[in-house]
């Protein structure tokens, strides 16, 4: 029990580094929050600080999502715990650490919107699923050039990838549920961003400049 516990805060307070705020103050001087959409994640940091923050801070942030999910084989690597035990501890795991990335508790339980954080959830359960997403998330992304609808769709085909492709069809039901349950929280986060593109304002993002645009 305890070390249940124990794996869950810390689950929380991984997901709960604010990357982008961080590394932004420290290395750039720069709060994230301040420019751009405001968003502390590593899509604003692309835009307000360039590439090489960008990435680092969404390597920051994928990984604090393996390793919070991962810390379920760290600490129970045990025999009493069931395979089946084990993948459902994972979920929570990863879904605690998406929540501290969302409500941090270095930053005044204010935080970014989980995508890069979940992306890393989803690499440490199940690493092929996740790297189709990736694919859907940038094929989206070409056709559409908003980041946050390709985040949106990007968080639905881990659920729906699992659930219609035969090849990955799983008999653990929580792993669908859990990531059904992650889309609608990635919408949640996305709400400002869903009304801007409506109304017209979102920001474009373009992974290639045709010469047209
Ligand atoms: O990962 C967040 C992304 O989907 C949207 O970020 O800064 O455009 O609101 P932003």
């Amino acid at each position: 029990i305890a070390a249940i516990a124990i794996a869950l805060i810390l689950a929380y307070l991984l997901g709960s580094i604010p990357t982008a705020v961080w590394f932004g103050k420290s290395v750039h001087g720069i709060d994230v929050r301040e420019h751009g959409s405001g968003n502390p994640g590593a899509t604003n940091t692309f835009r307000v600080l360039g590439k090489r923050a960008g990435t680092i801070v969404m390597l920051g942030d994928i990984i604090k999502g393996m390793v919070a999910t991962s810390l379920a084989r760290v600490l129970f690597n045990l025999d009493f715990i069931e395979e089946q035990n084990l993948v459902t501890f994972k979920l929570i795991l990863g879904v605690v650490a998406v929540i501290g990335h969302v409500f941090s508790v270095f930053i005044n339980f204010k935080g970014g919107k989980g995508v890069a954080t979940l992306l890393g959830m989803m690499i440490a359960i199940h690493y092929e699923v996740a790297l189709l997403c990736i694919v859907v998330f940038l094929i989206t992304l070409l056709i559409s050039k908003y980041v946050s609808l390709s985040s949106i769709i990007g968080a639905l085909s881990f659920p729906a990838l699992l659930l219609l492709v035969p090849r990955f069809k799983t008999n653990e039901p929580l792993l669908v549920i859990f990531g059904f349950f992650l889309f609608v929280v990635i919408v949640w986060t996305h709400n400002k961003n869903i009304r801007r593109i409506v109304e017209g304002e979102e920001n474009k993002t373009y992974l290639i400049r045709f010469k047209k645009d």
